[in-house]
């Protein structure tokens, strides 16, 4: 892997790609948001291979956690503009991270540079992909499964208040929260009672309506995010939960209190993510079509 592994391979490589974000992010700045969740659910199932992209019966693409995610339509744009650029030569998986690097930069977030050489991988992983983290899951097992893939508690919090900075969240993913949490038929004691009022009104009593993940700040990849945690105004069980843990509810404070620091350490976390488990060398492929494996 290296920052340079395009640079004789395919000089249009850089542009081709942010061009394309710049494009689609012209038509729906929130794309932005389902680059980045892309990116984490690809890299968390035998790592950042573009598994995710593949299509076909028992794909990834077809376990509960990757039904919506969005922007698969920018990746095949990116794609296919660089087969007719430079045929065989970029990766789906490359395209993913770099597109997610220019995305997120566009939502005022930080800059880093992406090292390339991924290949794609061959298969995708249904049973993997349906055991993602869940939003109903506890400190205890999300800490667990992060670890289980070489993340700290600290690079947990930091990627996932990063990530649900912009973005939506579907209701059923929360509504027990606000109308009867583990079956108390009251709202989570967690959560704010006023932002309990709101997210009742936004959502239908059995719609699928998306509400905004960060309150206040929905369109800015910052640290905004945490001090909604920290006032009971997270979205999910699993986020608040973050907030109740002593081994997490530092780096909320931390990162709620400086924008500086959790920009660098941001940086460091989305870097080690998406180089999780990658594929190299003679591993793998260069797909031609990024939902069909070769
Ligand atoms: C603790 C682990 C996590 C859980 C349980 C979780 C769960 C979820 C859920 C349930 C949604 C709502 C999806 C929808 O309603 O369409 C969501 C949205 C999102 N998540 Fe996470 N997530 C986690 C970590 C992460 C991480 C590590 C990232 C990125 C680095 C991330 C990025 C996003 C983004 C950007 C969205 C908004 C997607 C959109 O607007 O289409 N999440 N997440």
């Amino acid at each position: 892997m290296s920052l340079t592994f395009y640079n004789n391979k395919c000089s249009s490589f850089a542009k081709t790609v942010s061009d394309e974000v710049a494009a689609a992010m012209k038509k729906d700045p929130t794309i932005a948001a389902g680059l980045l969740r892309m990116h984490f659910h690809d890299c968390w199932v035998r790592g950042c291979d573009a598994s995710v992209l593949l299509s076909g019966p028992n794909s990834e693409r077809q376990a509960g956690p990757n039904l919506s995610l969005r922007g698969f339509q920018v990746i095949d744009t990116i794609k296919s503009k660089l087969e007719r650029s430079c045929r065989g030569v970029v990766s789906c998986a490359d395209i993913l991270t770099q597109a997610t690097r220019d995305a997120v930069v566009k939502t005022n977030g930080p800059f880093w540079r992406v090292k390339f050489g991924r290949r794609d991988g061959r298969s995708s992983n249904f049973n993997e992909a349906n055991h993602l983290p869940s939003p109903f899951e506890d400190a205890n097992g999300l800490l667990a499964k992060f670890a289980a893939k070489g993340f700290t508690a600290e690079e947990m919090v930091l990627l996932q208040g990063g990530g649900h900075s912009i973005g939506v969240g579907h209701c059923p993913f929360f509504r027990d929260r606000y109308s009867n949490f583990s079956g108390t038929a009251q709202p989570d004691p967690a959560l704010n009672p006023t932002h309990a009022i709101f997210l009742k009104a936004s959502c239908d009593p059995n719609g699928n309506a998306a509400v905004p993940n960060d309150h206040g700040s929905a369109h800015l990849l910052d640290n905004h995010y945490f001090l909604n945690i920290q006032k009971g105004k997270g979205l999910f069980n699993s986020d608040q939960e973050f907030y109740s843990d002593s081994r997490t509810r530092k780096s909320i404070d931390k990162y709620a209190a400086s924008s500086d620091k959790f920009y660098l350490d941001f940086i460091k976390a989305m870097e080690k993510m998406s180089e999780l488990g990658v594929l190299t060398g003679s591993h793998g492929s260069i797909r031609t079509h990024c939902a069909i494996a070769k």
